[in-house]
């Protein structure tokens, strides 16, 4: 039986309101949206819950708000059986929030604001510190303070603790900062927005991570949509392809990946066959509406898993 990984995911939750929409409003229009979902959400907490729903035992370290949203996220993890010790309810501020809205095709566009999750501070690392040394894999992404971010990395790298990190929403960021980190996990756009180069295929990512590599960092995975991903270190770049899936909506996709290949790796698969599996993780999350309630379960993924390994 493979060994149960313990993942920390130092981040975001926010609560998503996504609209599903035909068009877009011009300005001063007021238009009807088709379909309204509430669900739990944030980069951060998404992944913390793909994780967990892959089978791994997770703790979160949060900052939520002084309002309605914030108990419910604190009670939405422990209901998974996430450990939210280190999520804290912070007086005078809102929650992080993330107004959504999706196209037919399933195309997403989003908007955070930030709230609670920008008072993470690297204290607050350190608070946890006693229990983020006994995981497999610490997760960051970017809806937090930089700071945060890369004194997370520093900790991780001083404790030997495998790290991951997701640059999203993209915002300039000090390379530097991440040299030596295992895992810099963007999208396309993102990619794209921290380089400065183009994006388009393939080609375009493997120059895009060979810029990225050239700062320090061990390895970069390009996630691609339905085209798949790139993983690339200094000693080659592959491209891993997609599955065919019905996809509804793309929301939450990129974090669905990037929790279950922390979980794969800490099993002790390949890394190749991590992304491949995360591949076919984030592909099934967009077959369903929102983020974190379109994510499988271990026992539903590794069905599909084995019912196309057959085919
Ligand atoms: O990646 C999807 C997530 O981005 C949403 O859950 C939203 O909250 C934003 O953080």
């Amino acid at each position: 039986m493979a060994k149960r990984p313990g993942i920390a995911v130092v981040g975001s939750a926010n609560i998503d309101l996504t609209t599903f929409t035909e068009k877009f409003p011009k300005a001063g229009e007021t238009i009807f949206g088709q379909k309204f979902d509430l669900g739990f959400g944030g980069k951060g907490a998404n992944q913390a819950v793909a994780s967990r729903l892959c089978g791994a035992d997770v703790f979160m370290v949060a900052r939520v708000g002084n309002d309605l949203f914030g108990p419910a996220t604190i009670q939405n993890f422990k209901k998974l059986g996430i450990d939210a010790t280190h999520v804290k309810q912070i007086e005078g501020v809102s929650s992080g929030v993330a107004p959504i809205f999706v196209e037919p095709n399933g195309q997403n566009r989003i908007w955070v604001v930030k709230g609670a999750n920008d008072l993470l501070k690297p204290a607050d690392v350190d608070a946890a510190a006693d229990l983020l040394k006994t995981v497999d894999c610490m997760v960051l992404q970017f809806e937090i303070p930089l700071e945060t971010v890369y004194y997370g990395v520093s900790f991780a790298r001083k404790n030997g603790i495998r790290c991951i990190v997701n640059p999203a929403p993209a915002q300039p960021v000090d390379l530097n900062a991440l040299a030596g980190l295992d895992y810099f996990v963007p999208n396309e756009s993102e990619a794209e927005t921290i380089t400065g180069m183009p994006v388009r295929n393939v080609d375009d990512a493997k120059k895009c991570a060979e810029k990225l590599l050239s700062s320090g960092i061990k390895r970069v995975i390009i996630t691609l949509g339905a085209n798949g991903s790139l993983l690339a270190s200094r000693e080659g770049m592959e491209h891993v392809a997609a599955f065919s899936v019905k996809s509804i909506d793309s929301t939450g996709a990129g974090d669905a990946f990037i929790g279950s290949f922390a979980v794969f790796l800490g099993e002790g698969l390949p890394e190749r066959e991590a992304v491949r599996r995360a591949n076919l993780y984030a592909g099934l999350s967009t077959t369903g509406v929102g983020t974190q309630k379109s994510f499988y379960d271990r026992a539903r993924y590794d069905a599909d898993w084995a019912a196309r390994a057959k085919s």
